[in-house]
């Protein structure tokens, strides 16, 4: 028997998750049985959209249960293998975040090459928040020669790498964040020009100021009065890549109504919804890129890491309250 620990879903919150919607519960997992593996997690991610899956209701992504450990992507090593097509050692990807470790199906696991690059970079930069920056960028807004780019949530996991793939295209780049920290850390990596919102909370004002002649894109994380300020300045044709809206995720009331959407009409605007998920067809595309630029010293990143799956609610709370610069992770063992 393996002993693990993992976090469960004790009650779904209202508004702003607490630690007590979480519970820790220690399980033991018997050998694999036949076409199984047994993994022991090393990181685990946290990630904005499982606030969604908190909530009982109908999404692109099914609801967390009451009383189950949690779901989402971790970073493991294979300690005890019943199928041929892995063995002990081996490093796995998996959906199997939320706790120590886990038997599932061989073929629900996915043995990784890092290519040289740390494991969790897996759960970062070279995953799925990369490729939704990638996709994002690249695909749905279609970035150009010459495009002005704003994005908010710019110090974040999608955020930081927004930034630096436009500027190896050549753009020039604007981004917002909460706090002098965050500022440096996005003008360390190229930013062109940063807004820090809770300085300046006029972001409409803000924006018009870093951003006299308007912007060409804008990748929305934020939501809310980002959104406002980013139609307000938007060029003719501009087009909008409408990744979250963090700001509204533990709305209680009425979510933020955007007040200017009429000028989307005039200015002839693309607004552009997206979930990395269905363009998983690009991924080898990402991959190829995303290896290269790493490889040239032309992306970097940063990643706030606290350890134990004890600490992993507090961990996911801290990307509600700004706490985390670049990618927020949870090291296992
Ligand atoms: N569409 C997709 O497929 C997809 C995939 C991945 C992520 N996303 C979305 O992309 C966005 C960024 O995700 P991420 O993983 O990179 O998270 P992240 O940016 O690393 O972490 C969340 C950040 O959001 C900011 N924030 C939190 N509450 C806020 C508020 N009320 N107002 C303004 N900013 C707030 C904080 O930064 P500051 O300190 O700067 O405020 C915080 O650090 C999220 O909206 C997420 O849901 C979408």
């Amino acid at each position: 028997m393996t002993t693990s620990r993992e976090i469960r879903l004790k009650s779904r919150p209202v508004g702003t998750p607490v630690a007590d919607n979480f519970e820790l519960a220690t399980v033991e997992l018997p050998a694999p049985g036949a076409g199984e593996v047994q993994v022991r997690n090393h990181w685990m991610t946290v990630d904005p959209y499982m606030r969604g899956r908190m909530n009982d209701v109908k999404s692109y992504s099914p609801p967390f249960a009451l009383g189950e450990a949690m779901q989402g992507g971790a970073v493991g090593e294979v300690i005890a293998s019943n199928d041929p097509s892995l063995a002990v050692g081996d490093l796995v990807q998996s959906m199997y975040g939320w706790r120590e470790a886990f038997n599932a199906p061989a073929g629900a696991v996915q043995k990784l090459d890092t290519f040289g690059l740390p494991p969790q970079a897996f759960l970062g930069v070279a995953g799925m928040p990369g490729m939704t920056a990638w996709v994002g960028l690249l695909k749905i807004a279609a970035l150009k020669d010459g495009d002005v780019v704003f994005v908010s949530g710019a110090a974040g996991a999608v955020g930081q790498i927004v930034v630096q793939i436009a500027k190896i295209k050549g753009n020039t780049v604007i981004g917002s964040c909460g706090g002098a920290d965050k500022v440096a850390y996005l003008k360390s990596i190229g930013c062109d020009e940063v807004i820090d919102y809770k300085a300046e909370p006029d972001l409409t004002a803000a924006l018009n100021r870093v951003a006299p002649k308007g912007i060409d894109v804008y990748f929305e994380n934020v939501g809310g009065e980002h959104m406002d300020a980013a139609i307000a300045a938007a060029r003719p044709f501009a087009r909008f890549a409408l990744c979250g809206m963090i700001s509204q995720y533990n709305a209680t009331g009425e979510m933020y109504g955007v007040k200017n959407l009429i000028q989307a009409v005039g200015k002839s605007l693309r607004l552009e919804g997206f979930i990395v998920s269905n363009s998983f067809q690009h991924l080898p595309e990402f991959l190829k890129d995303m290896s290269g630029w790493i490889q040239g010293g032309q992306i970097q990143w940063k990643e706030t890491i606290d350890e134990g799956i004890e600490n992993a609610p507090g961990a996911f709370l801290k990307l509600f309250k700004g706490e985390n610069t670049g990618k927020m992770l949870v090291k296992l063992s």
